[in-house]
């Protein structure tokens, strides 16, 4: 890895992870995903966070290659998730002297990781400072975005935020670090959405307060623990979080069906073309073939939501039921929802979706569309025709 200078004595230390399939053992990585680590070389010399154990066998000698001798005083510990903090005994181990920074909260989570002497760490309040020499640090904690522990570091000469998993992203950093750099609204935006829903979207409400805290904060370079350095137009990504973090969504429906034999797909394509026809953008997605993380991505962004199941053991199908929980735990807000379904004796997979509906944080909207047997052209022409307006109204 060529060394990479974000200011003047500010390095990215970050590597890239391709191999990985699944984040957190559960976000597909069609892309890979980047673990930022940053040093800042002054008369005390820093490293800010670390990256996954195994991602890297470079990362320690490119710390001792950037620091040329000279010794490593300090580990921020912005954030105890292993994909941040498993190297930390490694770096403990080649860099003995070193001193670990976190708060009160980051102390009892690293002993439950690592056998460290008290006088390895060195806790931080809310807002103190550290002077590097040239450079000087900052501590802010924003809890639960996305561990209790977690904070960011400001370093005040160069205006720079390590933000850690706050304005992060999915996907690797291919040759591009920098935001001005990249081709960031052809690729990078939808996976750091994705990432946004699937990791941290349910902490909006911290994401909020984060906000508030670092509101009046000059910030010129955002560095955050995953994908791209923004150094260009940070404002960018400010604005896009704030819209994420406060539910913001646009024009469009996101339409998910479980279905066995095809009666609820042809439903939801009979539907789809309604609402095409109106000019509203949909996706449509079988839940049984897409991961749910891409569907969480899409519910996240589009204003409408349309879920449709089949009957399965007086139940909703298990998929469209793995979809919910996840919704459920993501608590994306400020949705229109409509919920439609085939069945065969008892309509139990509508019932089923009308009954979770409020453990989503959701109304439903309108009447239920629901079909016995087979999902027939006159059928469908009969009833989804006002299922669909009824939707839009509330849209
Ligand atoms: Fe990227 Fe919450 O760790």
């Amino acid at each position: 890895m060529r060394d990479v200078c974000i200011s003047k004595g500010i390095y990215y230390m970050g590597v890239n992870d391709r191999r990985k399939h699944l984040f957190e053992n559960n976000w597909p990585l069609p892309f890979g995903v980047s673990y930022n680590s940053y040093l800042i070389k002054d008369e005390k010399s820093v490293l800010i966070d670390t990256i996954e154990y195994g991602s890297n066998d470079n990362f320690l000698n490119h710390i001792e290659r950037i620091l040329a001798g000279a010794p490593l005083d300090y580990l921020v510990v912005n954030h105890m998730e292993p994909d941040h903090s498993s190297m930390i005994e490694c770096v403990t181990r080649r860099f003995p002297n070193v001193k670990l920074i976190g708060n009160a909260q980051t102390a009892k989570i690293l002993k439950l990781y690592f056998n460290l002497p008290d006088e390895s760490i060195m806790i931080v309040k809310d807002g103190e400072t550290i002077s590097l020499g040239e450079h000087t640090l900052s501590f802010h904690l924003i809890p639960w975005v996305h561990w209790p522990e977690t904070m960011v570091t400001y370093e005040q000469t160069t205006q720079t935020l390590f933000s850690c998993d706050a304005f992060g992203g999915f996907g690797t950093l291919d040759g591009s670090i920098f935001d001005d750099e990249n081709d960031f609204e052809g690729h990078y935006k939808s996976e750091m959405l994705r990432y946004y829903s699937n990791i941290v979207g349910k902490y909006s409400g911290m994401v909020q307060k984060a906000f508030d805290k670092l509101s009046g904060v000059p910030i010129k370079t955002i560095c955050p623990s995953h994908g791209l350095v923004w150094r260009g137009n940070p404002g960018r990504v400010l604005e896009l979080y704030s819209k994420w973090c406060n539910w913001e969504s646009e024009k469009g429906v996101v339409l998910v069906y479980a279905s066995m034999y095809g009666n609820t797909e042809q439903m939801a394509d009979f539907i789809g073309r309604i609402l095409g026809e109106k000019g509203i953008p949909v996706r449509t997605y079988d839940v049984s073939k897409t991961h749910v993380s891409y569907i969480l991505s899409d519910i996240w962004k589009y204003k409408g939501l349309i879920l449709g199941t089949c009957a399965y053991n007086a139940q909703m199908h298990p998929m469209m039921e793995h979809l919910c929980n996840e919704i459920k735990l993501i608590a994306p807000k400020n949705k229109t929802l409509s919920i439609f379904g085939s069945s065969t004796w008892n309509g139990a997979g509508v019932k089923a979706l009308v009954k979770y509906a409020p453990e989503m944080g959701m109304e439903v909207s309108g009447t239920p569309l629901e079909i016995m047997g087979s999902a027939t052209y006159d059928k469908l022409a009969q009833s989804a025709e006002a299922f669909v307006d009824e939707f839009v109204k509330s849209l």
